[in-house]
């Protein structure tokens, strides 16, 4: 599936770095051309010896060494490359690309490639969710370079959390999509909708809910990836947005409302994966609501209910909508299926371990109108958001390479 590609592998120094012999072993397996260049730390937990005998290339590591071969140094190989993967990317790594430092071998290819560039971040959870890192990863999204994963479970330093490097065959299928798959939706146009609307009380509260955006953004990226031009309206999140996807920034249920209803006509794929709020206060206090020690009672009316209207307005468009439930979970899902008309429902149990709001993964059930339903296992957002994307492409009719 890789035939002719060449892939720089770059590992940097973390005890993940032992799998960097799996990535070059899976890619090779796909028949790519792997080179890979390490940093002086790698060299520590893995010997160059071992991934030059993996990839059958000179393994580089040091911007000093002598050339391995005349044509192939930091700048030619930089050039020469059609894809760089970095696993695993240490805190460090990370840091060095989002500030633009070239201070050893691989840091400086990285600077001189305009090859696409794929990270499968490594460390720690605490140092994977220190702001600067976080910050560092969302700049390099915004610069289009791919994240994969990290991975939540076991880590080596004894604590569980998310950090762990990607599984390499998971590493490997990222490429391959990147490669093979990017183009199922080439033409068409699809609006997400994500996020929780916050609907405001008085100048310093709102009603809100739960709702991280994650799963929105997921399905954003995947339309993005498979080529779909994509527009993003999302309730407030921290999240980056996806790289080449259009944002429109709402708040509360009433702008959501009107930023899908202007864009509905000309898209092809809807997609209501934000949790919209049923109700908004009546008033919205001017100045900030005092305490009085006494009980106090809001009164609220209802919000429109944006994916039933999309049912009814809907011609050719492909209408898909979730439904986020805490019981009887398929007799609901059916019955909003048919009240909303929608082509395809995303059920959800939020009460499920490792489903539904703030996970960064989820567990749905894809019901359609003739019947069918389609159980996935607990897994990624993106793999979640990647199965609904095939789903999509087979209901506009179009091949999925599958
Ligand atoms: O954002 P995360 O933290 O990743 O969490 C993901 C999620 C749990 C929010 C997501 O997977 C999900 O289930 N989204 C739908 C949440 C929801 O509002 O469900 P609902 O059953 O209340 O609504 C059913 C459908 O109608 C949804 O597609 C919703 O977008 C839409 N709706 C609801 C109310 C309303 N006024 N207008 C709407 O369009």
């Amino acid at each position: 599936m890789l035939t002719e590609k060449k892939i720089l592998v770059g590992v940097t120094g973390g005890i993940a770095a032992y799998k960097a012999a799996e990535v070059v072993r899976c890619l090779r397996k796909l028949n790519a051309q792997v080179h890979v260049a390490m940093t002086k730390s790698a060299t520590e937990f893995i010997t160059p010896l071992t991934l030059q005998s993996l990839s059958s290339n000179p393994v580089y590591c040091d911007l000093f060494d002598e050339p391995k071969l005349w044509n192939v140094e930091h700048i030619a190989l930089a050039e020469h490359v059609d894809a760089v993967i970095i696993a695993p990317a240490t805190a460090n790594i990370l840091a060095k690309m989002a500030m633009g430092l070239a201070d050893d071998f691989l840091s400086t290819v990285l600077l001189a490639t305009r090859a696409p560039i794929f990270v499968a971040p490594a460390m720690n959870h605490a140092m994977y969710h220190h702001p600067a890192t976080q910050v560092n990863l969302a700049l390099l999204k915004e610069r289009g370079i791919q994240v994969i994963g990290p991975d939540t479970g076991f880590q080596a330093c004894g604590t569980n959390g998310d950090g762990r490097m990607s599984e390499p065959v998971e590493i490997a299928e990222s490429l391959v999509r990147f490669f093979t798959g990017s183009d199922w939706l080439k033409g068409k146009k699809a609006l997400v909708t994500a996020g929780g609307t916050q609907e405001p009380l008085d100048p310093v509260r709102y009603l809100g809910n739960r709702s991280s955006g994650l799963m929105g953004y997921a399905i954003a990226e995947a339309l993005q990836e498979a080529g779909a031009e994509t527009f993003l309206v999302s309730a407030p999140t921290d999240l980056p947005t996806p790289y080449g996807v259009t944002r429109i920034s709402v708040r509360t249920a009433l702008e959501m409302h009107d930023a899908v209803l202007r864009l509905f006509p000309e898209m092809n794929v809807v997609v209501k994966a934000a949790a919209v709020a049923d109700y908004r206060p009546l008033v919205e206090a001017v100045q900030k609501i005092k305490k009085t020690g006494t009980s106090l009672t809001l009164e609220l009316v209802p919000n429109p209910d944006i994916l039933a209207e999309l049912g009814q307005k809907k011609t050719s468009q492909l209408l898909i909508g979730f439904a986020a439930e805490t019981e009887n979970l398929m007799a609901n899902a059916q019955h909003k299926m048919k009240q909303k008309n929608v082509n395809l429902l995303v059920a959800n149990d939020i009460t499920k371990p490792g489903a539904g709001f703030g996970s960064p993964t989820n567990i749905v059930s894809f019901l359609f109108p003739d019947g069918r339903k389609i159980d996935l296992p607990q897994m990624s957002k993106l793999e979640v958001a990647r199965h609904l994307t095939r789903e999509i492409a087979k209901l506009l009719g179009v091949e999925t390479k599958e």
